[in-house]
């Protein structure tokens, strides 16, 4: 698959041509990545109204996930995730979406700045974890089954932080019954395109997802896919992503997102079957494993700590569980190295007995961001509404949303995940939108 960005940045990197535009490093090196760092010169297109060379890399990569339309984003699922919710909203109405408790907070923002209220679907589990969040088909089917008027769209994360993967097709199906489109927050799962049996949402049935490309992928912090297969939505994707965007796209992502089209047309993809291989042999070695997507490893417990002293990083730990992730850029010694570790390290692990706290609504999600607020200490926070969604990053999934009440229950799962203060509205406070 050819690289049209590459190549035409790489032609201007070597063409000595006198750089009177931005950015202001002129392409001088510090780092070493500046003289490929351009912007909107002629010839280089551009991303929200592309029809040269990042139109054809967006179609290389849409032609490579069988999408019917994909685009980048230079701004990670982030901005893909606000795309999709303000292609998804009604103009006119007042507009609710049915979410996954798990949602990372860009959801929230998006919410917020869409004027879209949010009904949660909650985990079906009986152990709690923040960044879980099991739904089956027939609950789906129940709570939508309740709506007087539909929501505009279901909302799931899948895979999760800690790697649970829920029945996509299966939700796609119940959400389709009702007319109602299911995005997904895929940003952990890019690379399931990819293996011998396809595991993307986009091949089961998700009408729009996004991808953190950079996540699972051999591409640049920031790189992201937002994935349409719904034509409804295809035609204002762009112009609407251009809403939260900045309007100078890095050309080093742009580049690296082109390149990855080339790795994922080539060997690319058997090289991600070896590793996930790699990974699931190491995992059958490793007691404490939990089911996970294929390129996690994930353990009861907490390990963060213990692993640094042997020189590994690992991507998340919370009381529960420590969250490792590999890919094919992984070399074997990095398989060797966690293997030695789990042969010599153990840790206690007890589940919590915590709750998840049935939430206390007092105002929406785009009153509560939007008014006055102040930090405090979050023992003293029972009773008061949040203000900012209170998270611990990552995994960047809140424990009380904007608008709830703080309860007491809900202090204790602050407490257990080491967040120490919050915000909460300043009472009496003058909204700045209702
Ligand atoms: C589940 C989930 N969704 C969305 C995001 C946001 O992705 P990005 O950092 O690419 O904007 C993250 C980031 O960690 C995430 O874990």
């Amino acid at each position: 698959m050819n690289t049209p960005i590459v190549d035409f940045v790489k032609k201007y990197a070597h063409s000595n041509t006198v750089r009177l535009h931005m950015p202001g490093h002129k392409g001088q090196n510090v780092l070493g990545c500046e003289m490929y760092d351009i912007t909107e010169i002629k010839g280089a297109d551009s991303l929200f109204e592309a029809d040269g060379i990042i139109a054809e890399s967006e179609n290389n990569a849409s032609r490579l996930f069988g999408t019917k339309k994909t685009l980048y984003s230079t701004e990670g699922s982030t901005l893909c995730i606000k795309t999709m919710l303000a292609l998804v909203r009604k103009n006119g109405v007042s507009n609710r979406i049915l979410a996954s408790r798990n949602s990372h907070k860009a959801l929230i923002y998006g919410c917020a700045q869409l004027d879209i209220d949010i009904d949660w679907l909650f985990d079906e589990n009986d152990t709690f974890s923040l960044c879980r969040c099991e739904i089956s088909p027939e609950i789906l089917e129940k709570r939508l089954s309740a709506y007087e008027e539909l929501p505009c769209a279901v909302y799931v994360t899948s895979p999760d932080y800690l790697g649970n993967m829920l029945d996509i097709k299966a939700l796609a199906d119940v959400a389709h019954k009702f007319g109602v489109p299911l995005l997904v927050d895929n940003a952990h799962g890019a690379y399931l395109h990819f293996l011998g049996e396809k595991l993307h949402p986009m091949d089961l049935g998700a009408d729009m997802c996004c991808d953190s490309a950079h996540k699972t992928l051999p591409v640049l912090t920031g790189g992201a896919y937002l994935h349409i297969n719904n034509v409804k939505y295809c035609e204002k994707a762009k112009s609407m992503m251009a809403v939260f965007a900045s309007t100078s796209p890095s050309y080093l992502i742009l580049q690296s997102l082109d390149y990855a089209n080339k790795l994922l047309s080539e060997d690319y993809p058997e090289l991600l079957n070896l590793c996930v291989a790699k990974l699931n042999q190491l995992k059958s070695s490793v007691t404490s494993a939990i089911k996970t997507d294929p390129l996690k490893l994930t353990v009861k417990g907490s390990y963060a700590e213990k692993m640094r002293k042997y020189g590994i990083e690992c991507e998340y730990q919370d009381p529960d569980f420590t969250v490792m992730m590999f890919t094919p850029c992984n070399p074997e010694s990095d398989f060797d190295a966690v293997k030695r570790f789990f042969a010599q390290n153990t840790v206690k692990h007890l589940p919590n007995e915590l709750k998840m706290p049935v939430p206390q609504k007092k105002m929406s999600v785009r009153q509560a961001i939007f008014a006055d607020y102040e930090c405090i200490d979050v023992y003293n926070a029972v009773g008061r509404i949040c203000a900012s969604p209170a998270v611990g990053c990552p995994p960047a999934v809140p424990v009380v949303v904007s608008g709830e009440v703080i309860s007491s229950q809900a202090v204790e799962i602050f407490r257990y995940y080491g967040i120490k203060k919050c915000a909460v509205l300043i009472e009496n406070s003058q909204f700045i939108h209702n």
